[in-house]
């Protein structure tokens, strides 16, 4: 079933989809959200949610995809022909696209960021008053109408061309380059990090636990945290999984992937506590996109070669948040592919399109266009509400009902099993928790992001 595009090497598989996974989402929200929700407490329930909902979630997915070997709306349509199940792919497809409207804005700003570093405009003014220049430049960057526009087209375009290489030589070869520099990067930070003076400090903060500050909205935000990082619901999974060869493990790739993410927040961790201890910035909050654009510029200002510093992170933070945006078009690009039977040229071009004026659209709503609001949400806020907090838990939402009712019968265990080639004990288990578990949690979340909403 499906074109007979794989990815050419496990290696190759392995680092798309753990490419897919770490984002934006690792290196912003993770330590923000650790700083706010009482350090490991937070870790320890993130590591809850990602065993408990995010592994089986993923698994479900990776089996749907595989076994269909097609994009998330064909996939229903063949696993459940002549049923209106397809429908739940609309759900991901849709919450794919309208991330990938805002994520290119935000990974436009991580390209700004970088070029202002390389060229060392970002550290002109020499930092005497504390986060104010940095915030204040911040500002200006997020809020100008042309800068922001203009970096997301390039990244659009750069993201554009990279699936226009196709599965082996676009999205396979990329990921092969970025992702073993991602890692190289992130050591290099955490042995810098490590051997700063407030070392000990930062990492007591970020390993000893405060359950003081667990409420309700921190297990929520830790669910919200697996989903978006995990890349779930969001089509890109299932999408990724067409593309796994017949005899790939999908449990062993799971756990890879997923593990792959956890390490990157913690290492986003060992790098920014110890640092923000050495320079007595933990009184600042992370709040939205201060942290990387606020906080890790003042901490540069204060240690030596803050250009080099600042370039190598922002640097990481692009190829992260490129491999992320890649694995969220190729959700579109695949759709049209195998619904309307395009050539991926037609595909790539119909998907990037609409994006040269969505893109735009979001990032004037951090300027011009901020006075358009709803329920006190910028249009760029109404997209990202929207797909992560809707979106993604309601796709998997209606994934978990399909395994209740509708599926065929042995789908997951023969996934796992490779048809019986391979054991996987846990089968029944993950089946059980996405049955069972994962649909009450994600009523939770639902419930509760609408009483807080
Ligand atoms: N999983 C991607 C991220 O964390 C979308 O940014």
């Amino acid at each position: 079933m499906g074109s007979n595009v794989t990815f050419r090497s496990k290696i190759g598989l392995v680092a798309a989809t753990v490419g897919s996974a770490v984002g934006l989402g690792n290196i912003w929200r993770f330590p923000a959200e650790t700083q706010a929700n009482g350090g490991a407490a937070f870790l320890l329930i993130y590591i809850l949610c990602v065993a408990v909902l995010g592994l089986p979630l993923m698994l479900g997915e990776f089996a749907i995809g595989r076994a269909a070997g097609s994009d998330p709306i064909s996939d229903y349509k063949r696993l459940s022909p002549g049923s209106r199940w397809w429908m739940i792919g609309i759900t991901g497809i849709l919450a794919a696209y309208v991330i990938l409207c805002f994520y290119t804005v935000v990974a436009g700003w991580t390209l700004e960021y970088l070029v202002d570093s390389v060229s060392g405009s970002l550290y002109a003014a020499t930092v005497a008053g504390g986060a104010e220049p940095y915030k204040v430049i911040m500002e200006q960057n997020i809020t100008s109408d042309l800068k922001p526009v203009i970096f997301s087209i390039i990244l659009i375009l750069a993201n554009g061309a990279i699936l226009l290489g196709g599965v082996q030589k676009g999205i396979e070869r990329i990921s092969n380059l970025m992702m073993p520099l991602l890692f190289l990067l992130l050591l290099v930070f955490c042995v810098a990090s490590l051997t700063m003076p407030g070392a000990g400090a930062g990492m007591k903060f970020f390993l000893t636990p405060d359950f003081s500050k667990v409420t309700a909205s921190t297990v929520i935000n830790a669910m919200g945290q697996a989903f978006f990082s995990l890349s779930l619901g969001m089509g890109v999974l299932m999408t990724y999984s067409a593309y796994f060869p017949k005899d790939t493990r999908l449990g062993k790739t799971s756990v890879i992937v997923a593990g792959c993410d956890m390490l990157v927040a913690i290492m986003m961790g060992v790098i920014i506590f110890p640092a923000i201890m050495t320079f007595g910035l933990e009184g600042e909050t992370f709040e939205g996109a201060s942290l990387v654009f606020v906080t890790m510029p003042e901490i540069f200002a204060h240690m030596p070669m803050p250009q080099l510093w600042s370039t190598l992170f922002f640097l990481l933070l692009l190829v992260a948040a490129l491999t992320s945006t890649i694995s969220i078009s190729e959700v579109a690009v695949r759709f049209l592919q195998d619904r309307f039977k395009m050539t991926r040229r037609k595909a790539v071009i119909l998907v990037m399109l609409p994006l040269f004026l969505l893109s735009p659209i979001c990032s004037l709503a951090n300027g011009s266009l901020s006075d358009i609001q709803l329920f006190g949400l910028t249009i760029f806020g109404m997209m990202d509400f929207f797909a992560t907090n809707i979106l993604l838990p309601l796709g998997a939402l209606l994934m978990a009902l399909y395994y209740i009712f509708a599926a065929p019968k042995g789908l997951l265990r023969n996934e796992l099993t490779n048809n019986g080639l391979i054991k996987a004990p846990y089968a029944a288990l993950v089946e059980m928790l996405i049955k069972w578990v994962a649909p009450v949690l994600i009523l939770i979340i639902f419930v509760c992001t609408f009483i807080k909403f």
